[in-house]
Order: C-alpha cells, then sequence, then structure tokens
C-alpha cells in the first residue's frame, strides 16, 4: 500500500464508519442539509468536502437553510466584519430552531478554531449544536451522531495540533469546469496582523501523488481550470518543493490551465519563475500580497522582504512570462501606519502597475502581536487613506487593461451574460480578465478566441472570432 493510499485510509475509513451509523440513525429519511460558505477559497474548498460528507452522511443538498435539517456554516474570522456577520445570522436561525426542534446547527470553519469564539456560541446560542474546526472535518459524522442523540457539543482542539487528515474524504464539487485542489493546509508565517495561523494551525503539504491523481482525475473529466490553494501555497513541501509539483502537473496531458494561490513574496524562488515562464499551462497570472509599499511597515507586520525585494521579484515574473497579469492584497490603517507609509505605498502601487488590487481596512484580530501595537490609525484616516488607494488600484487596472483592445484571448466561457441579454457570454481570460463577447455558441466550458474591442478597468468587450 502507498502511502497515498495510507493516508486515504485514515481520514476516509474513519468518517466512512461514522457516516454510515448517522446514515443507520436517518433511515429511511433523506433530510436536508444547507452548507453556507464564508471566507477565502480554502474555506470554498473545504465546503466541497462538507457537502461531500452531507450526502455520503445521506442527507440531500438545498441551498435553502429554512427548508434544512443540518445547517452547517463555514465561517471566516479574518476580519471583524466577517465574524459580525456570521453572528447576525446565526442570531438569526434561532427561529428556525424554534420551528424545527431537530434542526442541527454546526459551526464550521475558522471562527470554530477560537477558543472564545468557540465559548460565546456554546453560552450564548443555544442554537448551535457543535462546532467543527478547519483541521477536523472528518470528524463531522461524529459530531453529527452526537448532536442527533440530543446533546451539543464544544470540544476544542488547540489548532497548533491539527492532523489535517482530508484524504479520501468524500467531495461534491460545484464549480463546473473550474475546480479548487488544496495542496497545503496551515500557515507558519504569523504576519502580525493574521488570525490564520491561530485558526489554521501549522503548516502540512499533502504528498505530491495525492495531488497529481487528483489533477489527473479532474483533466480526464474535462475541467478546465484548476487552483490549487493554500495560505501560502508557495511553501508547498513534501517529497518535492512547489516549483517541481506544479512542473509536475504541467505535464498532465490536456486542454487546461493551472492557477495557484495564495503566494507569499518571501517563497517565490528563481525556480517557480522559472516554471511560470515556461510551462504555457501555468496560467500567466501571480497573485502576490504586497501588504504595504512601506518597510517600516512591512517590518512591523513581520513580512520578511523588503520593496525592493518585491519589485525584484516582480521584475522577474514580468520578464520571464509576457503579459503576465500581477494582483495583490494591500492593507490600510496597520497601527502606527504614518501619511508617509501610505504615500509610500501609493507610490509602488503606481510603479508595479498592478491588474487589479484587493484592498482592506486593518482590523484588530483578538489575540494577534498587531492587536497590542501602539498608534492606532482613526477610522475616518484609514477609510480616506482606503479611497485614495482604491482610486491609485482603479486607474492601475484601466492603465493594464487598455492594451488588452485590439487584441485575440482566449476565454474561459463561464456563463450567460449577468445581463441576460441573448448571444452575450461571460468568461475569463488566461490573465483571469472577465470578459463579455457576443457570439452564437452559448456552451459554457469552452475556450473561445476573442477579439476584444473595448478595455475598461475590470471588464474586457468583444466578439468571438470564427
Ligand atoms: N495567506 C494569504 C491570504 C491571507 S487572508 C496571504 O498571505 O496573503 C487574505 C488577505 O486578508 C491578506 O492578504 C491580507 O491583506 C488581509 N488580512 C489579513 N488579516 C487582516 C486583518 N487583520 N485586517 C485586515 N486585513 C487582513
Ligand atoms: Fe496570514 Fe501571513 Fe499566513 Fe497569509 S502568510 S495566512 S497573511 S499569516
Ligand atoms: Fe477567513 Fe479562514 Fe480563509 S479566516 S480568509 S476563511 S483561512
Amino acid at each position: 500500500m502507498s502511502l497515498t493510499d495510507c493516508e486515504r485510509e485514515d481520514a476516509g475509513a474513519s468518517f466512512l464508519r461514522d457516516a454510515a451509523a448517522v446514515r443507520d440513525r436517518l433511515y429511511p429519511r433523506r433530510p436536508f442539509c444547507s452548507v453556507l460558505t464564508f471566507g477565502c477559497q480554502q474555506n470554498e474548498a473545504d465546503s466541497e468536502k462538507l457537502r461531500g460528507m452531507a450526502l455520503e452522511m445521506g442527507y440531500q443538498l438545498t441551498d435553502s437553510p429554512e427548508k434544512a435539517d443540518l445547517i452547517l456554516i463555514n465561517t471566516c474570522a479574518i476580519r471583524e466584519h466577517a465574524e459580525l456577520k456570521v453572528l447576525s445570522i446565526i442570531g438569526g436561525y434561532k427561529h428556525l430552531r424554534e420551528k424545527n426542534p431537530e434542526l442541527i446547527i454546526g459551526v464550521c470553519g475558522c471562527m470554530a478554531a477560537e477558543r472564545h469564539r468557540a465559548e460565546q456560541l456554546k453560552m450564548r446560542y443555544p442554537q448551535v449544536s457543535f462546532v467543527l474546526e478547519p483541521g477536523e472535518l472528518s470528524m463531522l459524522a461524529s459530531r453529527v451522531l452526537t448532536a442527533l442523540s440530543g446533546k451539543r457539543s464544544f470540544l476544542y482542539t488547540d489548532p497548533a495540533d491539527f492532523p489535517h487528515p482530508t484524504e479520501g474524504l468524500p467531495q461534491k464539487r460545484i464549480g463546473g469546469h473550474r475546480a479548487w485542489v488544496s495542496i497545503m493546509y496551515g500557515c507558519n508565517n504569523f504576519c502580525t496582523y493574521c488570525i490564520v495561523p491561530y485558526v489554521r494551525g501549522r503548516e502540512k503539504s499533502r504528498p505530491s501523488e495525492a495531488v497529481i491523481a487528483e489533477v489527473r482525475e479532474l483533466v480526464c473529466s474535462g475541467v478546465k481550470d484548476i487552483t490549487l490553494l493554500g495560505q501560502n501555497v508557495n511553501s508547498y513541501r513534501s517529497d518535492c518543493d512547489f516549483a517541481d509539483l506544479l512542473a509536475r502537473l504541467a505535464e498532465i496531458p490536456g486542454d487546461f490551465l493551472l492557477r495557484f494561490m495564495t503566494s507569499h513574496p518571501k517563497d517565490v524562488s528563481p525556480a517557480l519563475i522559472s516554471v511560470v515562464g515556461s510551462c504555457p499551462k501555468v496560467a500567466p497570472h501571480f497573485h502576490l500580497p504586497l501588504q504595504s509599499g512601506s518597510d517600516a511597515v512591512l517590518k512591523k507586520m513581520n513580512r520578511h522582504y523588503d520593496t525592493e525585494g518585491y519589485l525584484a521579484t516582480v521584475r522577474a515574473l514580468r520578464e520571464a512570462r509576457e503579459g503576465i497579469s500581477i494582483t495583490s492584497d494591500i492593507i490600510v490603517g496597520f497601527p502606527g501606519e504614518t501619511d508617509a507609509d501610505f504615500e509610500a505605498t501609493l507610490s509602488l502601487v503606481r510603479e508595479v502597475g498592478f491588474d487589479m488590487i484587493y484592498s482592506f481596512i486593518y482590523s484588530p484580530r483578538k489575540g494577534t502581536p498587531a492587536a497590542e501595537y501602539p498608534g492606532p490609525v482613526p477610522s475616518e484616516v484609514a477609510h480616506e487613506r482606503m479611497n485614495r488607494l482604491l482610486a491609485a488600484a482603479d486607474e492601475s487596472a484601466r492603465l493594464r487593461a487598455l492594451p488588452y483592445a485590439g487584441r485575440i484571448c482566449r476565454v474561459l466561457v463561464d456563463s450567460p451574460s449577468r445581463d441576460g441579454r441573448a448571444g452575450i457570454m461571460s468568461g475569463r481570460t488566461d490573465t483571469g480578465k472577465l470578459v463579455h463577447f457576443s457570439t452564437g455558441n452559448e456552451t459554457v466550458g469552452r475556450f473561445a478566441s476573442v477579439k476584444i474591442e473595448r478595455a475598461e478597468a475590470f471588464a474586457l468587450y468583444g466578439t468571438e472570432m470564427p
């Protein structure tokens, strides 16, 4: 038995045993389960496992929590706003529980791994039956069994001890021609503002064989766009490193694109840049969170790179792969951020020329070092900086989009256009840009060749070539 099979045995086998017991309890009913997802792509991927496991336990899936007998809320703890939203939704489910006393509500994901949150849910939200931390997904059936016997469970595992067993867990994918593949779990970086290492535990990489087998299977089933996921995806290390893994995946025969996120600037190796430069199946897109354009702030954030190193990486990527798009995350209002620090961020944004920026106002997270740092930035100042950053990001995106006008681009077709006009479809270029285009062929999940006629900051418009 290979290592992969052993790992498959571990998580899969123990879950399947409990799932069979849940099925026996529910038989002959096939009650409904609804899974709600907040947060990042890692949570989207975990929710596919939650759905797969729910089906295995004998539930049928519904999008409507009102109809459900089991509600699984996959939560995010990255900013206060995300947590408050979830707490308000859980609060609203009190009336559902009153209508259906057998309703089971499980709080999964990153909030479940914050000890104080789990305690709060236990004490103040009697409608919640259990918490399930992100590193213990395979325990779902065991929690549901306990809940079916009328007991609540709020066991706490220190995320530092997560074994992250997921091999062999059932999965119900909903992405069609696009798919997520988690290749590593957890994070070791401890950026001073970030809750993730505290709730997702230490880094653990899946065996390369397991990842390659999963990607091969997806390609065989017709998936065209595969995103490898990890909180720090480019620190993947098993029997090979991330650059090797990517190169091996790019050798799989078939017409598909590989994406990956999120990369940490400190771990972008020359070997990785060379794979991105030389493998056509690796998408010409690199998401590289900058966080701040001030070296003093980067140091306080514990990011382990400076602006010069960041710029050198961007230059190397652009040299290696013509037309590569570069996107980023930026935080404004980090404690102690001065006007000069923020101006340095704006100036770096202009210098790099990002295709897209996801910007966030700093949100203090209990238990992280930065939450105790002096010099909180007043909310009005943070908002004013945010608005200026958004304007710079728009301008940068517009400048990056303009040269697309007149080009012919490959577009992976996702759906009919949102405004419902006949003959207009939407999709994304290999670089990740949204395209609306007219065509006589409304088939989704295929690559189309589109002549771009007009380019705006966040959308391109064109016509499919015959
Ligand atoms: N592992 C990834 C993603 C982390 S979460 C990475 O290293 O980039 C996604 C983004 O949320 C981060 O890049 C950061 O910009 C933002 N973020 C994280 N913690 C935050 C906080 N406390 N307040 C505001 N934004 C935060
Ligand atoms: Fe958070 Fe930093 Fe880890 Fe990303 S690399 S998840 S920002 S601690
Ligand atoms: Fe949120 Fe957890 Fe992802 S905190 S951003 S769901 S890793």
